[in-house]
C-alpha cells in the first residue's frame, strides 16, 4: 500500500489589502513591492474569521473533494505557526467542526516549511499506525503577528490557508519521496518572540534570501534523486511563495523552465504554511495539474528549515 494524494481545498480570508493600500501606513510604494517581490496584494483576517475558521473551511474542501467525510479520519495535523490557542492545538479544534471523532491531533511549528513537514509526518503515521486517512492543513494568519510600522516586513504577508486528504491506496506510487532540514543556527534571521517588549515578526530579508536560493536547489536535487526520477520527468514545482525572484533564482540554478513553476503570490502575498497547499488546490483546480502528472512541493522559511517532497498525482 502507498501514500496517495485524495483531494485539496483551500481558503483566503475576505479582506483584501493592496500594494496601494499599504503605502498609506508605511513609507512604501506599488513599483518597490512589485519588483522586489512580484506581491500585488494580498488577504488578511477580518473581524470573524482566524485560523481555526480559515482552517475549517479549506479541510471541509478537502473532506469533499476526496469524497469522504469527517469521521473517516484517522488523524489531523496541521503545519502553523500562528495557532488561535496554545492550548488546545488546532488539529483539535478541527476535530468535531469536521465530524471527525476519536482520530489522532497534532499541530507542527515550521514556519513555511510547515505543510511538507506535517505531510512527511502523516506520510510516517499513516503507515506505522495504519491509518486509512489524513487531513493535513497548512496555514497562518501572520497578519496577527505584524509591525504595521516596520515596511520591511509587512508588505511582505498574508492570510491564508491550504488543505490536502492523504489516503492508503492500492497503487505503485504517491509520494515518493521526501528531503526535509533544517539549519538552526540561522534561527536570528526570521524570528517573532513569543514575550518580551518585542512580538512582532522580524526578518533579515537578504540572510534569509542567500540561505533559499543556496538550499531549495539541492533540497529539490535531494527530493529527485530520492524519488529516482529526472528533474525534467517532473511537471510542476510548487515552491513556497515568498518572492518573484526567488522563484527566478532557483528556475536559472537548476535550469528548469521558469513555466513549471507556477505561483500565486501576486493575489495572496507570502502566506507561510498556507502557500504550497494553496498553490496546490489552485493548479488542480485550474487543470494545470492532473491526474498521473509527477509535482515537486517545497517549503523554507524561519528555522532556518526547508522541506521538499515530489508526488505522482
Ligand atoms: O517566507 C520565508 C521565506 N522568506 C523569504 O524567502 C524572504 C527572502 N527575502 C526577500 O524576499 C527579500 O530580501 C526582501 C523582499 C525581503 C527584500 O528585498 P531586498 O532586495 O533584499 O531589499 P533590501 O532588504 O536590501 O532593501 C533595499 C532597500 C533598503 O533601503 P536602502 O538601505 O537601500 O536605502 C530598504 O530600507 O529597500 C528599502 N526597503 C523598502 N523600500 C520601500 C525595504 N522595504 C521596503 C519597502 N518599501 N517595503
Amino acid at each position: 500500500m502507498k501514500i496517495a494524494l485524495a483531494g485539496t481545498g483551500s481558503k483566503l480570508p475576505s479582506k483584501v489589502l493592496t500594494n496601494d493600500d499599504l503605502s498609506k501606513i508605511v513609507d512604501t510604494s506599488d513599483e518597490w513591492i512589485s519588483q522586489r517581490t512580484g506581491i500585488k496584494k494580498r488577504h488578511i483576517i477580518g473581524e470573524n474569521e482566524n485560523l481555526v475558521s480559515l482552517a475549517f473551511a479549506a479541510g471541509k474542501e478537502a473532506l469533499e473533494s476526496a469524497n469522504i467525510e469527517g469521521k473517516d479520519l484517522g488523524l489531523i495535523i496541521v503545519g502553523t505557526s500562528t495557532q488561535d490557542k496554545r492550548l488546545p492545538n488546532t488539529a483539535c479544534e478541527l476535530q468535531p467542526l469536521l465530524g471527525a471523532k476519536d482520530c489522532a491531533c497534532m499541530d507542527v511549528s515550521s514556519a513555511c516549511s510547515g505543510f511538507i513537514y506535517a505531510l512527511s509526518i502523516a506520510y510516517s503515521m499513516m503507515n506505522t499506525l495504519d491509518i486509512g486517512y489524513a487531513l493535513v492543513v497548512g496555514g497562518d494568519v501572520l497578519s496577527r503577528e505584524m509591525d504595521w510600522t516596520d515596511r520591511t516586513t509587512c508588505v511582505l504577508f498574508g492570510d491564508g490557508v491550504g488543505a490536502a486528504v492523504l489516503k492508503k491506496a492500492d497503487i505503485e506510487e504517491g509520494f515518493l519521496s521526501f528531503d526535509i532540514g533544517a539549519d538552526g543556527s540561522k534561527g536570528f534571521a526570521l524570528y517573532d518572540n513569543s514575550y518580551g517588549d518585542d512580538r512582532y515578526i522580524r526578518m533579515d530579508g537578504q540572510e534569509v534570501f542567500k540561505f533559499t536560493v543556496r538550499t531549495v536547489p539541492h533540497s529539490i536535487e535531494q527530493a529527485i534523486q530520492k524519488a529516482g526520477v529526472h528533474k525534467d520527468d517532473i511537471d510542476l514545482y510548487l515552491l513556497h511563495q515568498a518572492n518573484l525572484r526567488i522563484l527566478e533564482a532557483v528556475s536559472k540554478k537548476l535550469d528548469i523552465p521558469l513555466e513549471k513553476l507556477p505561483h500565486n503570490l501576486e493575489r495572496t502575498g507570502n502566506t507561510s504554511a498556507g502557500s504550497i497547499p494553496l498553490l496546490l488546490d489552485e493548479v488542480i483546480k485550474k487543470g494545470m495539474a492532473k491526474k498521473g502528472d509527477l509535482i515537486l512541493l517545497c517549503g523554507f522559511g524561519a528555522g532556518l528549515t526547508w522541506g521538499t517532497c515530489v508526488l505522482r498525482l
